[in-house]
Parts: C-alpha cells; structure tokens; sequence
C-alpha cells in the first residue's frame, strides 16, 4: 500500500466511526478528504464543521450538511490528519496552513481522532518544520521574538516566513505562517508555551492532549493508537 493507499484507509475506519446525528469536525488535508469523502459515502444525516474553506467546498460538493463553530457550541468528534504523530499522540499540524481553525473545532470536540498515513508516525517531533501562525503587523519583529522564544527551548533555530509562488502563504484568516525547522523538539509543552507567549503569535501547530485516538494506514493494514 503506498501513502494515499494508507491515507485513503484511514479516512474510511474513521468514517465507519460516525453515528447519525453526530455534529462532526471536518479537518484539513490529503487524508481527511478521504474522510469527508468517505463519510460523503455513508449517506447518513450528520452535521459536518469544516476546519476551513478548503474542506467546506469539498464537502458541500459532496452534498455533506454544514454549520460554522460558534453558532455550532459543541462537536460528537472530529477526524483530522496530522504532519507528525509523536508520543502519546502528541501532533505537529499545519501544514495546509489550516491549524488555528483547527485547533478551534479540536478544542470544542468530545473526541478527536486523528489519521494519517505510517510515515507521519515519529520517535520525536520536530523533523517536520513546526508551523507558526502569526499577525501580519509587525510580522518580521514577531519573527525575531520567536528566534529568541526557540532559542530559551534550545532550540537555535530561525522561522521561515512560508511563501507560495513567491508571495507569502494567507491563512484563511488572512494571516501569516513561519516555519520552525526545529530537528528534534525535547519538551514540547515548554515549546507551546514559549510560543504562545510572544505577542503576534496566533497559535502553533503543536496539538498536545488533543488526540484520543489515532488510525494510521500502514501496509499491513490500519494501525489504532491511544495515548
Ligand atoms: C492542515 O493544516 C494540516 O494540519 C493537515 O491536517 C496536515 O498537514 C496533514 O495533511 P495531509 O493529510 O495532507 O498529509
């Protein structure tokens, strides 16, 4: 099974967890469009909450009903993919420049579930750059303020300001995306914070305590995990 083999799998074991009626986290990315897709499939009434624009279009194409976090208070579960799978299923999101809004649908949900294909799963998190969201104002000031935050972690390395056909990366919220190349990230709870601290700074794509179960695509088959 390749990756989008190991992806597409699954998006449809997670699919397979949805009961009718459920309000259900729709996230961002190759692996959860296979969810959306799948679930698409089942034909069962669900109300799906996308974590952005992207998955929005792609499940109303597919004819899935949907509501907006806010006037929606509470999500059954989310299923969302991931850029790395650590220890107890600590994440590195954000890749699809998605995770402040899917942090948002995460934080409001019963139970997340994240997939993924096998190569996201890691012995450490960090060889993915960690996804930084920040404010436009200011953002070359903000970027030195987060050397210095790396730095008290250890971590000497600097944000890069991520850039698409030569023009910097818009989030769906309009803001910017650096990324941190950390190699090997130690203590990630001290990282969060530390990132968290530095004004300007949205929110990071280090999901910690969010997860509660993963379903990875492996050649053998899908793999579940706890944490
Ligand atoms: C979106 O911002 C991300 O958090 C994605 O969930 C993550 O990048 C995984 O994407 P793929 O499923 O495409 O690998």
């Amino acid at each position: 099974m390749d990756a989008d083999a190991q992806k597409k799998a699954a998006g449809e074991a997670a699919a397979a967890l949805v009961e009718p009626g459920m309000v259900v986290g729709l996230g961002t990315g190759s692996t959860a469009a296979w969810f959306v897709k799948a679930l698409a499939a089942r034909q069962i009434d669900i109300l799906g909450v996308p974590t952005s624009l992207a998955t929005a279009q792609l499940a109303e194409s597919l004819g899935l009903r949907l509501g907006e976090l806010g006037p929606v208070k509470s999500i059954d579960l989310t299923v969302d993919g991931a850029d790395e799978i650590g220890p107890a299923l600590a994440l590195i999101k954000g890749g699809g420049a998605a995770l402040l809004r899917e942090k948002l649908v995460w934080e409001a949900s019963r139970r997340c579930v994240v997939i993924a294909d096998g190569a996201k799963q890691v012995k450490a998190l960090g060889q993915f750059p960690l996804p930084i969201e920040v404010v436009t104002f200011g953002h070359e000031t903000t970027a030195l303020r987060l050397c210095d935050a790396l730095a008290e972690c250890d971590l000497g390395v600097a944000p890069r300001l991520r850039m698409k056909d030569g023009v910097p990366v818009r989030t769906d919220g309009g803001n910017l995306i650096y990324d941190a190349a950390c190699g090997r990230i130690e203590e990630p709870a001290a990282l969060a914070d530390a990132l968290k601290s530095v004004t300007g700074v949205v929110d990071h794509g280090l999901f910690l305590d969010l997860a509660d179960q993963a379903l990875v695509g492996t050649p053998q088959g899908v793999v579940t995990l706890e944490p």
